[in-house]
């Protein structure tokens, strides 16, 4: 599959995801088998100001190939700028995000507020495209609320304005991230738009992202939290649509190894203080699945640095 000139290679990519998708998370997913990966929306404000939050959060670099970085706001001339940056740090497209339900966002007119007015989304688009070199991409939602649904007219006007492709996340921003999402708008989006359109929402285990292709006809499946402490579900999909031999299931010993990859790089990037912050978060992803998992919950508590975490683990995973 093309997004413009970008090859990706197969149909299941990583959504962003906020405190999620940081660079370690995305190169993790990525050697697992994730064809596209995307950092976590970043404020344009902040991105365009050069910010130095901001632009840690849209590291990358050629590993991670292809990448994309998303940016979010209202303004178009401040969006265009921040798609420069994007373009600087080296990602190979930028999204807009669309799709955003988080009330503070929204009350600023940001994110998922806009798709209540597809003009404006038309127009911050055109601005993006004509800023950078790179593809501009989108992720919108079904629309505003279930009873108004503007998927179909953002994406066409987006592809109008010069956007390369657009994922719909299949729930309205008035659901957030609750109740199932529709992936029955994507037919109706893909009747207005020729560019490739993907969809997420709701996949859990390979079956439901295989399903989901297949019943909607979309040109790729975003998986969201279905991959949270289980990078394992990439090479699922892949097997699972191309009728191959289903992957054993990760061993104890596999599942600890992943999670310790990812929670040496997060110490690696943020430093002591803040990868302990996320620790429990981050490590109890994978360690769902252990039959002890109360326990080692207690154990990560008491974790002070990364030399008890790796202790823990060989003690947990064994
Ligand atoms: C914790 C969390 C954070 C998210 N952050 C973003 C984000 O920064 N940008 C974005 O476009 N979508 C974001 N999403 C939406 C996902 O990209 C994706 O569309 C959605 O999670 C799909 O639903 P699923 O989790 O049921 O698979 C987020 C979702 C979750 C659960």
């Amino acid at each position: 599959m093309k997004i413009a000139r970008v090859s990706v290679a197969g149909p299941f990519l990583l959504a962003p995801m906020e405190e999620h998708t940081n660079y370690p998370f995305r190169l993790q997913m990525k050697r697992h088998g994730a064809a596209l990966v995307c950092t976590e929306r970043v404020d344009a404000a902040d991105v365009a100001a050069r910010d130095r939050r901001a632009l840690r959060l849209l590291f990358t670099n050629a590993a991670e190939s292809p990448r994309v970085g998303q940016i979010s706001g209202a303004d178009p001339s401040v969006m265009a700028e921040a798609a420069r940056v994007v373009e600087e740090q080296g990602f190979d497209a930028v999204d807009l995000n669309f799709e955003c339900p988080i009330r503070r966002l929204v009350n600023r007119g940001e994110g998922g507020a806009l798709l209540a007015d597809p003009p404006a989304v038309e127009r911050i688009t055109a601005a993006v495209v004509q800023a950078v070199n790179i593809p501009t991409t989108l992720k919108i939602r079904t629309g505003p609320d279930g009873a108004t649904e503007t998927a179909p007219e953002v994406a066409a006007r987006a592809e109008q304005a010069g956007a390369a492709a657009v994922e719909v996340h299949c729930r309205s921003v008035q659901q957030a991230y609750v109740g199932g999402p529709d992936w029955s708008v994507i037919p109706r989006v893909k009747e207005l738009a020729t560019i490739p359109i993907f969809g997420s929402g709701g996949v859990r285990a390979a079956a439901d992202a295989v399903q989901y292709l297949k019943e909607s006809g979309a040109d790729g499946v975003g998986i969201g939290r279905g991959c949270l402490g289980n990078p394992w579900l990439f090479a699922e999909c892949r097997a699972l649509r191309h009728g191959a031999a289903m992957p054993k299931s990760p061993s104890a010993q596999e599942r600890g190894r992943a999670m310790l990859e990812l929670v040496e790089a997060e110490f690696h990037l943020y430093g002591n203080q803040v990868a302990l912050r996320r620790l429990a978060r981050t490590a109890c992803y994978y360690a769902k699945f252990l039959p002890k998992f109360a326990e080692f919950k207690t154990g990560v508590h008491a974790v002070r640095n990364i030399g008890d975490f790796r202790r823990l683990v060989k003690e947990s995973f064994r």
